[in-house]
């Protein structure tokens, strides 16, 4: 078995260095790295509190503030080498430092421990990510808004049960998923919210007998405030665990529409056609276009739910406060980072992109007697049946234009009296695919009209940062 010497951090107790597997066990560094920024960021928010409270000299701050800038240097320019015994990323920029300046290096420690280092690291992380999140959804929803106003009266069939319902307008679809997008990004708000404060000062879980100013790192960091209580701090990963809720949700969103990408690309549906730029082509078949982009963003959302439970089952047992265990969490949340934003530029392109077949949609919208609806009710507006009654009646309409194999338009008028003498002439104009559409106007329906309006409604609330 591999030893190496003792670990430089905290050799004083240790005579010998760990095991090979023990190292690969215990090592977050091959992840943990992406931290480097934030990790950065809190170290010199801690010196300079630790300089401006006496607790190390103005000196000392200075070297840890240089050396930690040519650090960042160094990582950035890929300069830097990361070494797995020196664990995480903690301990690869503190080792780092301590070559560059020397024992004022060991001084930066001080007041403070991994436990709630890697807690406003973290938490520093899950903020930007869940900021990017919200620029991204903000994007997909502008891309939606933008189909939506062109396609406002071009007509679909709505569904239930994936059976045609009513029509629809295909700018009413959109609008659907925007206010998905909205509700997502209010999450995403709410979130942030409640994880803006910093845990940094905690210490190991105590506290520490340090004058230390935590609200002044809090604010140099950009929280609210410091958190209340220095267990909850070192033990808390709420935050990540909201990260990846607000994601999974979001995720399932975009695999929904993902599933409607695919159902209505078939040829059997021919609603949309996918652009050249979001499909592939199969190696075998020189006649296929395939959505791959919409099944991988229906996939990823299978990853996204993985993470969320993986966290979850993580947290659960763990006694206050600080457990190794916690280091899991970083895997899971970059995962679920990285696999949402893929998803969410991807399908925000697919929306851009997508050619939308306005004849075929037409033709769908109107099969199925989709417009018996408003059948009954004409009967109920005009002749003043209960609406039981003109759905019998309609009921009747429908099994004769079945019977005869013809549309409901198509049925002469004495055939439709002989049913029902209170139908008359007027009925047909209340049996078109557009008649019907238009007449949805109650607020939140798919009129061509409505969905204009809420096109307005949703860019000022864009443009108003809502
Ligand atoms: N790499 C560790 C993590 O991500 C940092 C905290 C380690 N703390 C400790 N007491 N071993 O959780």
């Amino acid at each position: 078995m591999t030893r190496k010497p003792g670990n430089e951090m905290w050799g004083g107790r240790f005579a010998q260095g760990p095991d090979a597997i023990m190292e690969a066990i215990n090592a977050s560094i091959d992840f943990d790295k992406r931290l480097y920024r934030e990790d950065i960021a809190g170290s010199m928010a801690h010196a300079a509190m630790l300089a401006e409270k006496g607790i190390i000299s103005a000196e000392d701050a200075s070297s840890i503030r240089d050396g930690l800038a040519r650090i960042l240097d160094e990582i950035e320019s890929g300069r830097f080498t990361f070494s797995r015994a020196l664990e995480d990323i903690h301990m690869n920029v503190e080792a780092r430092l301590a070559e560059l300046i020397g024992p004022a290096a060991g001084r930066l420690h001080t007041a403070r421990s991994r436990n709630d280092q890697v807690a406003v690291d973290f938490r520093l992380y899950v903020k930007r990510a869940l900021q990017d999140l919200e620029r991204g959804l903000s994007a997909f929803m502008e891309a939606l808004i933008d189909r939506a106003e062109e396609h406002a009266a071009t007509v679909m069939p709505g569904f239930t049960h994936l059976q045609a319902a009513q029509p629809v307008t295909f700018g009413h679809h959109c609008l659907a998923y925007v206010e998905m997008a909205a509700r997502d990004r209010s999450r995403v708000r709410d979130a942030l919210v409640r994880m803006d404060e910093s845990p940094l000062g905690a210490a190991a879980l105590a506290g520490t007998g340090f004058p230390i100013d935590r609200h002044m790192t809090a604010e140099a960091l950009g929280f609210r405030g410091p958190t209340r209580n220095s267990l909850d701090s070192v033990s808390d990963r709420d935050f990540a665990i909201e990260f990846l809720s607000v994601a999974a949700i979001a995720s399932m969103h975009l695999s929904r529409l993902a599933e409607e990408i695919v159902i209505w690309s078939t040829p059997q549906f021919d609603f949309v056609r996918l652009s050249d730029a979001f499909s592939t082509g199969s190696s075998i078949m020189p006649q296929k276009k395939n959505p791959d982009a919409a099944e991988l963003v229906r996939a990823k959302t299978g990853r996204i739910n993985g993470s969320l439970v993986s966290l979850l089952t993580i947290m659960k047992g763990l006694p206050l406060s600080y457990s190794k265990d916690m280091q899991e969490d970083k895997e899971q949340v970059f995962d679920a980072v990285d696999s949402l934003s893929l998803a969410l530029s991807a399908m925000t392109g697919m929306v851009r992109d997508l050619a939308v077949n306005a004849a075929t949609m037409r033709a769908a919208a109107g099969a199925g007697f989709s417009t018996a609806t408003d059948l009954a009710d004409f009967l109920v507006r005009e002749a003043g049946l209960p609406f039981r009654e003109a759905h019998h009646v309609t009921g009747r309409v429908v099994a004769l234009a079945e019977s005869r194999k013809v549309a409901l338009e198509d049925l002469p008028l004495d055939a439709l009296r002989e049913i029902d003498p209170r139908l008359d002439a007027a009925v047909y104009g209340v049996l078109s695919v557009d008649a019907s559409v238009a007449s949805r106007t109650s607020f939140g329906g798919t009129a061509p009209d409505n969905v204009r309006q809420a096109v307005r409604w949703w860019r000022d609330q864009l443009a108003a940062g809502a």
